[in-house]
């Protein structure tokens, strides 16, 4: 058989070892790879790149996809008629989606809507899919931000200053409580459970009351400011709200330094968090990840995601896996706000 594989979304560390994994599988099961470029964009344009396992060789550790990715949504474009023609013209037998929410959402709804032959692997530094206890991509993301935050701790006291981080996450704030609690943030703010400006100020200055004269702030790019327009901003091609757009860090920022009288700076990490290499951690998941996609695909089990459920590698439906967003639970964002104060 002839297996398709793309990259959708925005990028991230361990597409390329999946990449890797996935080929290597198909090849020990005597299938065919070929690449779809960027994407659904790829189908929909009928542009491929051969996929061997020369092509791999090299890519565990690079960061990045070497078949380019979009946000390109079929449906939203009326060009489900052009993946389906184009999956069929190329010869494809079943294709590997590797994906967050909406690129996963369209092999869902591919599969419910015209049993196309698709398995999905769950990619986004967000950690925000349901079915499977971490997506790859967040170790890496998380390490990163965890790298800035020591360094700002050391600047923040030098200075006497409050440092906001805003982070990525989209509309959870995964990232924002990993790195706030292995940072040792002192307040972290996500749009899951908000904590007002008020409230978070208090903390601040109860905090420097008891002698601590820096602060490090967390602030997830969807917590919502007190008054600000969640819908507000550009939509990017799936429709979501740039985020990055609507400047929380920079705001927060002002708002603590005129109610509290703090020295306040912000840092936006932005995509400094989605690139370079991928932890451990994330190869380790990524190739895991991988390697069960292509039996997925070897035993034909379609509408199937592969997911880690503990430390085990699972499959769950595509359908299970893209019907809501995994948030942070209360219990979570404890750990994170036992330190505020
Ligand atoms: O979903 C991954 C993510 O990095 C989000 O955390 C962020 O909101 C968004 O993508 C940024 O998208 P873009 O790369 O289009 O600016």
């Amino acid at each position: 058989m002839k297996v398709g594989i793309l990259t959708g979304g925005g990028d991230c560390p361990g597409l390329n070892a999946v990449i890797r994994a996935v080929v290597r599988r198909a090849h020990q099961r005597a299938h065919d790879v070929v690449g779809v470029r960027e994407g659904w964009r790829g189908l929909v344009e009928g542009r491929f790149q051969p996929l061997g396992p020369r092509e791999v060789t090299g890519l565990l550790p690079r960061g990045g996809t070497i078949l380019g990715t979009s946000r390109t949504n079929p449906y939203k474009t009326d060009a489900v008629d052009a993946v389906l023609r184009n999956f069929q013209e190329e010869g494809l037998g079943a294709l590997v989606a590797i994906g967050g929410e909406d690129t996963l959402g369209v092999a869902a709804r591919l599969h419910a809507e015209h049993d196309f032959p698709v398995v999905g692997v769950p990619k986004t530094i967000d950690n925000d899919l349901s079915a499977t206890d971490y997506t790859f991509g967040f170790d890496t993301a998380v390490f990163i931000c965890v790298e800035a935050i020591d360094r700002l701790h050391t600047t923040a006291e030098s200075h006497n200053r409050v440092m906001v981080v805003e982070v990525m996450g989209r509309h959870t704030g995964w990232i924002a409580v990993m790195s706030g609690i292995a940072g040792g943030a002192d307040m972290v703010l996500i749009p899951e459970h908000p904590i007002s400006i008020e409230e978070a100020c208090a903390d601040l200055r109860r905090r420097h009351e008891r002698g601590k004269d820096f602060s490090i702030v967390v602030v997830s790019e969807g917590y919502e400011l007190d008054g600000a327009d969640p819908e507000a901003g550009e939509l990017d091609e799936f429709g979501h709200v740039r985020l990055s757009e609507r400047g929380v860090g920079a705001r927060l920022a002002q708002e603590i330094e005129e109610r509290t009288g703090y020295e306040t700076r912000v840092t936006v990490l932005g995509h400094v968090q989605r690139g370079g290499s991928p932890t451990p951690r994330d190869r380790v998941l990524a190739t895991r990840y991988g390697l069960k996609a292509g039996d997925l695909v070897h035993e034909g089990r379609f509408g199937r995601m592969a997911a880690l459920h503990g430390d085990a590698i699972v499959d769950v439906s595509l359908a299970e896996a893209t019907a809501e967003l995994k948030t942070v639970p209360q219990d979570w964002y404890d750990v994170a706000r036992a330190f505020f104060g």
